[in-house]
């Protein structure tokens, strides 16, 4: 067995595979309940023994590299050894590989997919030096077509500017994409003017190096608010973003684009691209950023297709759920915390470790906010019964069961509390082979109330890491009050 790595960035992560099963994956942050922890550790290597012991390690991106690159610009400390965090966590005995950073991201992209070719796309902030790349794959085999290098960064474009608007960088960047829809893209050419001396993607060359932030920035045109900026950095990244896929299609034969890194995050850029029909199909692996190449590492050594069935793969709780106890609760008006199963790898909450309540009516928001603490603006996502979808949103895609991608809603007066401002939801469809047990819950539900959705948010409260085991379940409801099943 292979056991992929990734830490000393912002999220760390591992993930055991045997052959082409991915058989755990999970985030650090859950075992240490530090947010983000960028540090694997000895609670996390010992749930990953319960599912097989590795005989290799293989670590995301390559140290030497990174470290060159971070004493070129300016980083402290500029070096790190995976080998030291390796023996913190209790693996320093075994053998490591290194593979880079973009391969990683390619790599987890294309051997989760369910295609047999595809042109990949990656985008992040930075990893050694490449910040944007274009790779071919075909079967078993994938290549490096083209790459942008820092200090030419998008990502740390969209970085810099979740900064300027006083948010945290390389953590809530998904904030910036929320306070778009209620700003106007008016400072599109200012920016591109500002940032940017060539701009032709998928190439571009920044004006100014964006890793130092760009906290001396004013906008000069005049009138403009802080939502205004958001819309036009989301509006000028979804251009970026159009621009270059619609130059990978004119290079290849292929179908089928992946998309990986930690700009596949943006869920409304996503749903750009596939509304676009540029590429037939899509595939996003639902952890496209930094910790999904945990598994990306592996791929890209081994090189082989992995069976993709899911991403629960994190701890497990082994429960017997209620289900007609659980809908009760929601019928009731409460708001309920279902944690059972696999954990999911990933930042969503896909119905194992969830805070459901009813999506109707004006105070549903409201009350989940109690709970959660989050900023009034954002809204909560659905998670509906697959066969609905369609009557309730404007799909983008047939299927979203790992919400990636934002639809309108055809009814936003009837389910305020998860509509955006701009009447937009990010949807989370569910079938039975997704989650059988979730399904069992929103169809019970269905039957009861004529409403084929639930809202579904995760399991935390703002600033924590997802509940992981049942023991942090037990706590939440000690501490909020509500049942969990
Ligand atoms: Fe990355």
């Amino acid at each position: 067995m292979i056991l992929g790595i990734t830490g000393q960035n912002h999220d760390a992560s591992m993930a055991l595979i045997d052959g082409n099963q991915i058989v755990w994956a999970a985030h650090s942050e859950r075992y240490s309940r530090y947010k983000n922890d960028q540090h694997i550790n000895a609670a996390m290597t010992a749930d990953m023994l319960k599912y097989g012991e590795p005989t290799q390690v293989v670590w995301f991106e390559k140290p030497w590299a990174k470290n060159f690159r971070r004493l070129y610009s300016g980083q402290r400390p500029w070096f790190a050894n995976p080998k030291d965090e390796l023996k913190a966590a209790g693996l320093g005995h075994l053998p490591v590989e290194y593979v880079g950073h973009h391969e990683s991201h390619a790599a987890s992209g294309y051997y989760t997919c369910p295609y047999n070719d595809a042109t990949i796309l990656v985008v992040d902030a930075i990893g050694e030096w490449d910040t944007v790349s274009i790779w071919e794959a075909n079967g078993l085999t994938m290549k490096k077509r083209w790459g942008k290098r820092y200090p030419d960064s998008f990502g740390l474009f969209y970085t810099a500017m979740t900064q300027w608007l006083g948010l945290k960088p390389n953590e809530e960047e998904y904030i910036l994409m929320g306070m778009a829809a209620y700003g106007k893209p008016i400072l599109v050419e200012e920016l591109r003017e500002t940032f940017f001396s060539k701009w032709g993607p998928p190439d571009f060359k920044l004006r100014h190096n964006l890793h130092r932030g760009c906290l001396w920035w004013e906008p000069t045109t005049p009138g403009t608010s802080k939502f205004d900026v958001a819309a036009s950095v989301q509006k000028l990244t979804e251009e970026y973003l159009l621009e270059t896929v619609l130059v990978m299609r004119s290079n290849t034969i292929s179908d089928n684009l992946v998309f990986a890194g930690g700009v596949a995050l943006n869920c409304v850029a996503n749903s750009v691209l596939a509304r676009s029909g540029i590429f037939k199909n899509i595939w996003i692996m639902p952890n496209p950023g930094d910790a999904g190449s945990a598994i990306g590492a592996v791929a890209a050594y081994t090189q082989q297709s992995l069976v993709w069935s899911g991403p629960y793969l994190g701890t497990d709780i082994k429960r017997n759920v209620d289900v007609k106890a659980v809908v009760d609760d929601l019928e009731a008006g409460h708001v309920v915390a279902l944690a059972n199963g696999r954990a999911e790898f990933g930042p969503r909450a896909l119905g194992n470790r969830s805070l459901l309540c009813d999506p109707r009516g004006a105070d549903a928001k409201g009350r989940m906010n109690t709970i959660k603490k989050r900023e009034q603006f954002r809204p909560f996502a659905p998670a509906v019964l697959a066969e609905h979808a369609d009557t309730y949103f404007d799909m983008p895609v047939a299927e979203s069961p790992y919400m990636q991608f934002v639809a309108r809603c055809r009814l936003p007066d009837y389910l305020p509390g998860i509509c955006h401002i701009d009447n937009t939801s990010r949807v989370q469809t569910v079938t039975e082979q997704d989650n059988p047990v979730f399904r069992n819950i929103l169809e019970e539900w269905h039957k009861r109330t004529g409403c084929p959705m639930l809202m579904n948010t995760s399991l935390n409260i703002k600033g924590e890491p997802l509940v992981n085991t049942w023991e942090d379940a037990e706590r939440f409801k000690y501490l909020h009050n509500i049942p969990v099943y």
